[in-house]
């Protein structure tokens, strides 16, 4: 049995929960969770009046996608006022409301901050266009004179994340074609100026404004972007002259130092706020950058996205586990656990793709996934994410199984990857939520519109036909949590390891993590547990398929524990 030591845990201080350590939080994009006032679009009531169900799963937070003033050119990571509800959403009173219903439900809030863009509506932006070259207002974004005879090259060869060159140029008021200004994501996303102090000072206010407002955290977008390397040099290139990105590493652009000293400015403004309030940041970094993010004075989570990229594979799996808790453990952080969110293929789609495993880009309709299995995976892959210690992040949906829709018309698709890459993009994942099998848009909205179209399959999946349905993913997930909270499963420290079995067959994973064991089942094949180095006389906790006769179905996963573990 080989173990891995979680124990180095920061003891909390007096009174102080450190809530954030091991709790399950639940991602709403506000798009399409639910719709109160019928037009199709998810808004901030239709959520309000939802929590109930969110409650009833036993998570401990909700975490939401930005629901802030924005032309919605990116789903609303565009934000054009980061202080204001967009109409599409409500008001600013909707927020309170749905903060203090969440809370009086004993929900925590975190909520998006996107500080390294805005949109180009945003008045600042604006601002800098009609001031022209070399003006302050210009200096909080990032504008640079192009290269070439007439400036006529963009400045570097740096590539958009959602695909083409990172740099617009603009018309400048005498009517000419003038500067370049930097956008990592979409052209109507302009990156903001981190070295410029006021830009510091802006988002300061935009975290105090959500702070004064309740919210017990933030989610921070593209954690790993805002500071951009001296004299932004062109990325290295290919023998075709094309920028390329290392094999495990990151464009130029990300993961440079300079984010650090803002999250140690944001870290103190936090702390300022009694109620322990956190930040887990966005980071799409190489692993062993983890640690620096979670230092105790910066950021208290990242994702760890690692395990959401991990094969369905025991090796893969194992070491998905082991490492971003050996790194975090390195400085005293809970490692994060997620393995889907509205950037990704839902997993219960992802896991049906035999044998690669994919997550991005999106699901075109030439791909023909196999639902089932997927599915089957998908359980056994949450169930032993919520087994593991630290905190682990739902997004919505997750619960009720749903897949990844393929079947978007072009012209329906609003993702700017899809619009400006021609890939299927993101919109599968962000389909609108089926609540009544039995009400048009199967309840998301009271007149049945839906910005995006529900496939039919989603009549079955819809939450009503699985509450209280023994077997039902809903039910699974219910159980699940259940379980974790009795057994403090996601507690650091609290059993001191989570160990694996080296000697289990091929195929198996076996991992021990306090008082219970995880049998994972990757091969088709059943197995039987009397078979299994696992203790003989421990009792079923929860299996992800029904486990009859003592045996694990091909593709699920178990949890065991002795006797009374409950208790
Ligand atoms: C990450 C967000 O999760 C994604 O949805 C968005 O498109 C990019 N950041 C840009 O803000």
């Amino acid at each position: 049995m080989t173990s891995i030591n979680t124990s180095t845990t920061v003891p909390a201080s007096e009174g102080r929960t450190e809530w954030w350590r091991d709790a399950v939080v639940y991602q709403i994009y506000p798009r399409s969770f639910a719709d109160a006032d019928g037009d199709g679009m998810g808004d901030l009531r239709g959520i309000t009046d939802r929590l109930e169900h969110v409650a009833s799963l036993g998570v401990d937070a909700i975490w939401l996608s930005p629901f802030y003033t924005s032309p919605q050119n990116d789903g609303g990571y565009d934000v054009a006022d980061h202080t204001d509800v967009d109409p599409r959403f409500g008001t600013l009173e909707d927020a309170d409301r749905l903060i203090e219903v969440a809370h009086s439900l004993g929900l925590k809030v975190i909520v998006d901050v996107v500080p390294n863009h805005s949109s180009s509506e945003h008045e600042l932006f604006q601002r800098a266009l009609a001031a022209g070259p070399g003006s302050p207002e210009r200096d909080l974004y990032i504008f640079r004179e192009g290269r070439g005879e007439n400036g006529e090259l963009p400045p570097n060869n740096w590539h958009s994340i959602f695909h083409g060159d990172a740099w617009t140029r603009v018309t400048e008021a005498d009517g000419r074609p003038g500067q370049w200004y930097l956008h990592l994501f979409d052209t109507t996303q302009p990156d903001w100026n981190w070295d410029n102090p006021a830009v510091h000072a802006l988002h300061a206010d935009i975290l105090r404004f959500w702070l004064d407002r309740g919210v017990d955290g933030f989610r921070v977008d593209v954690a790993h972007g805002m500071a951009k390397p001296e004299g932004l040099p062109d990325s290295p290139v290919g023998s075709d002259g094309m920028a390329v990105v290392p094999e495990g590493e990151v464009p130029v652009y990300f993961d440079n130092d300079g984010v650090h000293e803002i999250y140690r400015e944001w870290r103190k403004i936090l702390d300022e706020y009694p109620g322990e309030r956190m930040m887990v940041g966005e980071a799409w970094i190489p692993e062993r950058s983890i640690p620096k993010y979670v230092a105790p004075d910066e950021m208290h989570q990242v994702f760890n996205f690692g395990f959401l990229q991990a094969r369905w594979d025991t090796a893969a799996m194992r070491r998905a586990i082991v490492e971003p808790l050996r790194l975090a453990d390195q400085v005293g952080a809970p490692t994060t656990w997620v393995l889907s969110n509205h950037d990704v293929i839902r997993h219960a789609t992802r896991y049906g793709f035999p044998p690669d495993h994919r997550f991005g880009e999106g699901l075109s309709r030439e791909e023909t996934p196999d639902a089932e299995l997927g599915l089957r995976r998908a359980r056994a892959a949450t169930l032993l994410m919520l087994a593991l210690p630290g905190s682990a992040y739902l997004y919505q949906g997750e619960e009720l199984g749903l897949p990844e829709v393929a079947d978007i018309p072009d012209e329906l698709r609003e993702d700017p990857a899809h619009k400006r890459g021609g890939v299927p993009g993101r919109d599968g994942c962000r389909v609108p939520l089926p609540w009544r099998a039995d009400a048009p848009g199967y309840g998301f909205s009271p007149t049945g519109a839906s910005w995006l179209p529900q496939p039919g399959s989603f009549g079955l999946l819809a939450a009503d036909q699985q509450a209280g349905v023994e077997g039902s993913t809903l039910e699974m997930y219910r159980e699940a949590l259940r379980l974790r909270r009795a057994l403090k499963l996601g507690a650091h420290g609290a059993s001191d390891s989570v160990s694996f079995s080296d000697d289990a067959p091929d195929g198996v994973l076996i991992v021990h993590h306090g008082p219970v064991t995880i049998v994972v089942n990757t091969t088709p094949d059943p197995v039987t547990l009397a078979t299994l180095p696992v203790d003989h006389e421990a009792t079923v906790l929860l299996g992800s398929a029904p486990i009859e006769a003592g045996c694990v179905p091909g593709d699920a996963a178990v949890w065991l524990a002795a006797d009374g573990a409950e208790s």
